[in-house]
């Protein structure tokens, strides 16, 4: 009998060509098995816990993060409401960096590491994902409320010019979503919450101020009772700004600009020391 010589079959080079192809390319696209790297624990405490599932395309952080909820961790408490980037609750630190769980997908993230999510840092934790931002709602009416002027027409109606419309409108985009209260360092580091109100709400008093209609001044409360020249404009809070808010050019820098000129120039600090001394 004669044997065969035995070729190697082309067959499973070709299906195990296929399979590390698509390997590669469900790792680079973020499918598969992926790890995320979540905070558990309460009131301050807590340690990081690996849990893996099953990625698939067009995931978001949050929807891994739910996936595991419901099938690994029923407990996992986490924070959200619209998943569409527009109520601002699932504000959390994702890989380090302070971002919405429900607009960050996992294919901008690293495929061969795991995905950390954790609790922003400004505020008291209060478990696993979720923190108290009450002191952000507690901040928002120690601000000088919108004071209009009196109507430009006897029907009550005002006449304002498109672009003293357009220059407050890029402020009127917050989601109040606190990420970059939770980046600035003033707040983060420094802990200096019953000083400076952080940029949310410098950026609220910019869409007062800047306001076409508004008659108030809140130069002095800027400066005293709200803490703006704690802020050393290093542009983080822009940066993590999930509706890109200009805030530290378009928002806080004219208001440093307004309280510079309100206080120290000199000719109005003249002024208003002999306006007080004539009060006295
Ligand atoms: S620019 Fe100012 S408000 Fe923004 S993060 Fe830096 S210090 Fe904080
Ligand atoms: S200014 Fe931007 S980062 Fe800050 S709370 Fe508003 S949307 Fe969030
Ligand atoms: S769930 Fe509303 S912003 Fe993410």
């Amino acid at each position: 009998m004669t044997a065969t010589p035995q070729s190697p079959s082309p067959a499973p080079r070709a299906v195990d060509a296929y399979t590390a192809a698509q390997q590669a390319q469900d790792a680079a696209a973020g499918h598969g098995a992926r790890t995320f790297r979540l905070w558990r624990g309460a009131d301050g405490t807590g340690e990081f816990r690996d849990y893996t599932t099953e990625a698939i395309d067009g995931m978001v952080v949050l929807d891994a993060v739910q996936q595991i909820q419901a099938e690994q961790a029923n407990d996992l408490a986490v924070r959200w409401n619209c998943k569409a980037g527009k109520c601002g609750s699932c504000s959390a630190e994702i890989n380090g960096k302070p971002r919405l769980m429900c607009m960050t997908r996992l294919d901008e993230l690293p495929a061969d590491e795991p995905v950390s999510v954790e609790p922003m840092r400004a505020f008291p934790h209060v478990r696993d994902l979720v923190t108290d931002v009450s002191w952000n709602f507690r901040v928002k009416p120690t601000i000088t409320r919108f004071t209009p002027r009196p109507p430009d027409a006897p029907d009550g109606t005002w006449r304002i010019d498109q672009e003293d419309v357009d220059r407050v409108q890029e402020f009127r985009k917050c989601i109040e979503c606190f990420l970059c209260q939770d980046v600035c360092h003033v707040l983060r580091d420094h802990h200096k919450h019953d000083e400076f109100i952080g940029p949310r709400f410098l950026v609220y008093a910019a869409a007062l101020e800047m306001h076409p209609l508004d008659t108030a001044d809140r130069t002095a409360q800027l400066k005293e009772e709200h803490g703006i020249g704690y802020c050393n404009i290093t542009k983080c809070c822009t940066k993590v700004c999930p509706e890109h808010i200009t805030i530290t050019d378009n928002a806080i820098i004219p208001l440093k600009e307004r309280v510079v000129d309100e206080f120290f120039d000199p000719l109005k600090a003249l002024v208003r020391l002999v306006r007080g001394k004539r009060r006295g």
